[in-house]
């Protein structure tokens, strides 16, 4: 999300200072330059012109090259905090929104009032050159007399080509968020992120910003060899770290959405991983897969409960392995967190008390494989959740293996706050039969 005064990243191209003019011009009249940001003269003498779009095709970048700066050289970079250009720094991106929208309302003879005003959008996410409006704006009646200028006025206020606006993620599973196309023929968009290249249609498909941290820390993870079952794909949000950055040798992912199995195929395909996924199609309960993996994403939030059976089911029966269980947990007003128990438990549960292990390591922490460390603070019911997940999941192991088996909390996390007293958390879940 975009808001004023946040730090982000924006593309830019690379060129050598003399064709900067050039460069400029051309950027400009493609409606690419992104006005916003200043021009920056990098480390190594190149110069980088902040671009609008996430990334620009290789066609236009030969033309940049061959046509309009013969013996350039031209490459993209990403410019982290870039600095903001003159024009942005006398004025907000929100406060040259108002006063371009209330220029061109008055010039149509409708006369500017509060309400007006404060139903002007106040944050936004930007998805190159497309900017995704929040919900909560343009509601007053009096703007639809001036749709669909309107929109050209906001887009070119706000640097942009094409405009959508959003409303609630629908409550039907799918996560299919309602946007509304306000401006531009398609909602398709492109993302580079830690090196991945996504691609999906903001009309049809979510994209979570604050899952980030979550998508880099499974990159960071070393899973060669691995099999893995990606329960809810999306369009790969961890299924291409998994698979490009991690090493899984091969992940099964289910997707019910149509739009987000569509672009989770090209994903695959244009990050050169589509022969190491098999994409299951449909409602992932019913899914024909078992003993099978080593490691199973459970991404769903606000629960992935459900889900909790089948992921049961695909884990490898004679080894075991890890579930990456995703759920958000409500902690109660007024009680600060606090400092992880140190009880040193092992705890055998019902309804098979001798047949069912939970595990806690009893330092204080807990550690994974890995050495990675729970946070210094954490909530009691972040505590209380991973401990009842780990029980039912012993529970379910027995109940679909058969055998005993013992779940051992590797690490428990907050991957975002997701709303007041409610935090996203990660738990990482060791299952094992016991031999
Ligand atoms: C939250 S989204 C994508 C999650 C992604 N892992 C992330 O955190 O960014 C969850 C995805 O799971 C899919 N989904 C939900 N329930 C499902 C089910 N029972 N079977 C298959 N896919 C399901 C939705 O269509 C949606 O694309």
């Amino acid at each position: 999300m975009e808001r004023e005064g946040e730090t982000s990243v924006v593309v830019a191209v690379v060129t050598e200072p003399r064709f900067t003019q050039r460069y400029r011009d051309y950027l400009e009249k493609q409606k690419l330059l992104d006005r916003q940001h200043r021009v920056q003269k990098l480390r190594d003498g190149m110069v980088a012109l902040p671009v609008l779009a996430e990334t620009l095709p290789e066609r236009q970048l030969q033309e940049l090259r061959n046509r309009v700066a013969p013996g350039s050289s031209c490459r993209l970079t990403q410019l982290l905090d870039p600095l903001p250009s003159k024009k942005a720094r006398v004025c907000s991106p929100a406060q040259s929104l108002c006063l371009e929208v209330r220029r061109w309302v008055e010039d149509r003879g409708v006369t500017w009032c509060a309400e007006l005003e404060a139903d002007l959008p106040r944050s936004w996410q930007r998805h190159g050159d497309l900017m995704l409006l929040s919900e909560d704006c343009f509601q007053a009646e009096q703007w639809q007399s001036l749709e669909p200028e309107l929109w050209e006025t906001v887009a070119s206020a706000l640097g942009v080509q094409r405009l959508a606006k959003r409303g609630r993620v629908l409550p039907d599973g799918t996560r299919t968020p309602s946007v509304t196309l306000l401006l531009g023929d398609h909602g398709w968009v492109e993302h580079m992120d830690n090196g991945i290249r996504y691609t999906f249609d903001v009309t049809q498909c979510m994209f979570s910003f604050g899952n980030i941290t979550e998508k880099l820390r499974v990159a960071s993870l070393s899973c060669a060899g691995e099999v893995l079952v990606d329960l809810y794909a999306g369009i790969g949000y961890f299924t291409l770290p998994f698979l490009v950055h991690a090493g899984a040798a091969f992940v099964h992912a289910c997707e019910w959405n149509p739009h987000a199995a569509a672009a989770l195929r090209n994903n695959l395909e244009i990050n050169g991983v589509a022969d190491r996924c098999q994409i299951h199609f449909g409602d992932n309960r019913k899914l024909q897969l078992s003993n099978a993996a080593d490691r199973v994403n459970l991404g769903l939030i606000p629960s992935s409960e459900e889900g909790w059976p089948v992921a049961c089911q695909v884990l490898r029966k004679d080894v075991g392995g890890v579930l990456h269980i995703h759920q958000n947990v409500e902690s109660f007003s007024g009680r600060k967190p606090q400092p992880l128990g140190s009880s040193d438990t092992r705890k055998e549960h019902g309804p098979h008390p001798q047949k069912i292990i939970t595990d806690k390591q009893g330092n204080g922490t807990t550690g994974n494989v890995r050495g990675d460390m729970l946070p210094s603070a954490s909530k009691p019911e972040w505590h209380s959740w991973a401990e009842s997940t780990a029980t039912q999941i012993a529970s379910l192991l027995h109940r679909v293996h058969g055998g005993v088996w013992r779940t051992q909390i590797l690490r428990v996390h907050p991957v975002k706050s997701y709303a007041p007293h409610v935090d996203h958390m990660v738990l990482d879940l060791e299952c094992r039969p016991v031999l």
